[in-house]
């Protein structure tokens, strides 16, 4: 299909579109219409009943005319019901009283991977990880692989040996020692340890990415989740609606940042992080300096607290693992790689979290079930059906951004494409939409377009459906592995665009940031983004093998 140069023509098309947008975006917004701020710059669906079709064999014909009543069974509570259906009553375990034990309880190491180690029995006092074992030392991994100083990371070699960790960073005590240390101090006294019972994350990065989107988001909690889930094999099914065996975790503690610290500008961090885990509970520095302050034994003897179960993520140690460090520059990359490669990750791991967000936010469960569904159809039935939803997220009005024709030639290409096929084409500035909008817009969204940047970090809530698709667009001779990576880990496909050439894994460029990268003159030819959505529809370009090794190309 080519796209028309014909200016009158084109305009009157733009214009068109322009005209149905203002109707249709009301339509798409919903309960949001008395929000809506004219964000969306087109939304063109020609059915604008939007059927939503239950029966995947129905012919095209009758999709416009059917509409779903998505209907919801009518509750009636009758006092039976209730007495009938009891809440079971919680059955609470004793609390841990880790000063009344005779011995302290060995620490053990459940999983670990670079950057990634989950301990039963840790302690910590005066801000030292203890591993309490009668076991030498080099029966651990190297601490390097565990932790760090917590520093902000910068590429000087001065910096990269600031943030090796040391003894006082994380240690290794006998028992014997330990009870010498935080034990009783009369035959009949009690130990000096007080158990933090339950599940605990520590972070032990810096806010320098803590307070951005994707890196809180797509690297950080994604990394966290594969590992949490991973260490537990936990179980993930469509018929336990993707509620997961996994532990719950009680809290998060973010050792080196403050209040705002790991929040991001936009609200989606916190936004986020209580959406998926309603009762965690945060403490920042300023609560873990008030453990280390409490535990260090100026004129006194020491106290020490005791993790029951503690996931420690250390982003400094992630790059010195192999797969960060060398192959893709993802923290996430080491936990995902770690427990997929030992089995322990299902297809389904990370939907527990996206349902989470996504309910949260609004989304209906027939919209979130999409990607279920269509995995039991093959992709010829898929290519027939209406319900491709094609996203552009535009980022004319921010700083790096694509030549201002190309971007309009990529709407009016993208737009004749959805006509064509009677698809769904939002194009939108995410900044200029409620979160509310944008978690239920990329809930159904199939194919995900935008420049190199942050608002692709949404693909994370996207339905892995087997035509799902992320495409990134890069200045000429640029590259980076941040949503290339992510959105394999999600099961669905990237391609990343310098102008007119695509590339997908496994043939990816080298990673590189040219003069132009952040710019505001990214060329994009439009035919090439069309030819690969039409491709990749069809059922032409399927998803690669995950662990194929990457081959680079120069370009
Ligand atoms: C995989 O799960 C099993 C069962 O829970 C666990 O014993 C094992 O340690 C896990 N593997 C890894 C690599 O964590
Ligand atoms: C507690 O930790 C600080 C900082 O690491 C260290 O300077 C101090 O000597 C430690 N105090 C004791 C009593 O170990
Ligand atoms: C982008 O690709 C098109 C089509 O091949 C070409 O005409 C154009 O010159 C290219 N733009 C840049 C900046 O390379």
């Amino acid at each position: 299909m080519g796209v028309s140069r014909n200016r009158t023509v084109r305009d009157a098309i733009l214009l068109l579109l322009g005209a149905t947008c203002m109707h249709i975006a009301s339509n798409f917004m919903g309960p949001f219409t008395d929000n809506f701020t004219g964000d969306i710059i087109v939304n063109t669906h020609f059915d604008q009943q939007h059927p939503i079709h239950e029966d995947t064999s129905s012919s095209e014909s009758t999709l416009t005319t059917t509409t779903i009543h998505h209907t919801v069974p009518e509750i009636h509570y009758h006092d039976d019901d209730i007495s009938t259906t009891p809440i079971p009553p919680s059955t609470p375990s004793p609390p841990l009283h880790v000063d009344l034990f005779h011995e302290l309880p060995e620490t053990t190491l459940e999983a670990h991977a670079p950057g990634w180690t989950m301990f039963r029995n840790v302690y910590m006092s005066n801000g030292t990880l203890y591993i309490v074992t009668p076991k030498p030392a080099s029966s651990f991994p190297d601490i390097q692989f565990i932790t760090s100083t917590g520093l902000a990371a910068e590429n000087t070699p001065e910096n990269i040996a600031a943030r090796m960790p040391t003894a006082e960073n994380l240690d290794f005590i006998t028992p014997e020692a330990a009870k010498a240390r935080w034990g009783p101090m009369k035959p009949e006294g009690t130990n000096r340890v007080w158990s933090v019972e339950g599940n605990t994350f520590l972070f032990n990065d810096p806010n320098q990415f803590l307070d951005h989107y994707y890196h809180f988001c797509a690297e950080l909690l994604f990394g966290a989740w594969a590992f949490w889930s991973g260490a537990h094999n936990a179980m993930v099914e469509a018929s336990n609606p993707f509620i997961s065996s996994a532990p719950p975790v009680h809290r998060a503690i973010f050792a080196h940042t403050g209040a705002e610290g790991w929040r991001d500008r936009p609200g989606f961090n916190s936004y986020f992080l209580r959406a998926a885990f309603p009762s965690l509970t945060v403490e920042i520095q300023r609560d873990w300096e008030d453990r280390i302050a409490s535990t260090s034994s100026t004129g006194k003897r020491a106290r020490a607290w005791h993790f029951d179960k503690l996931l420690l993520a250390d982003r400094s140690a992630s790059f010195r693992g192999e797969v960060c460090g060398s192959t893709n520059q993802r923290t996430a990359g080491e936990a995902y790689h770690h427990m997929f490669k030992a089995g322990n990750l299902t297809k389904y791991w990370w939907e527990p979290i996206r349902r989470s967000v996504l309910r949260f936010g609004g989304v209906d469960d027939y919209v979130l079930d999409k990607g279920i569904r269509e995995a039991a159809s093959d992709v010829a039935t898929l290519s027939k059906r209406q319900d491709v939803v094609i996203t552009y997220v535009s980022r004319q009005g921010v700083r790096r951004h694509l030549i201002e024709e190309d971007h309009d030639d990529l709407v009016f290409a993208l737009g004749e494409l959805c006509a064509l096929n009677d698809w769904e084409l939002n194009v939108v500035q995410a900044e200029r939409l409620t979160k509310e909008q944008q978690v239920s817009l990329v809930a159904k969204t199939t194919i995900l377009i935008g420049v190199h940047g942050n608002g692709l970090t949404h693909l994370i809530l996207m339905s892995p459906t087997p035509i799902s698709t992320v495409i990134e667009l890069f200045y000429p001779g640029g590259f980076a592995h941040d949503y290339e990576w992510t959105t394999r880990a999600m099961g669905m496909k990237h391609f990343a665009i310098q102008n007119d050439t695509y590339y997908t894994h496994p043939v990816n460029p080298w990673v590189n940031y040219p003069e132009g990268f952040q710019g505001t003159e990214i060329p994009v030819y439009a035919p090439t983004v069309v030819k690969i959505i039409e491709d990749r529809v069809a059922g032409r370009l399927p998803n690669s093998d995950f662990f194929a090794p990457i081959e680079r190309l120069n370009t």
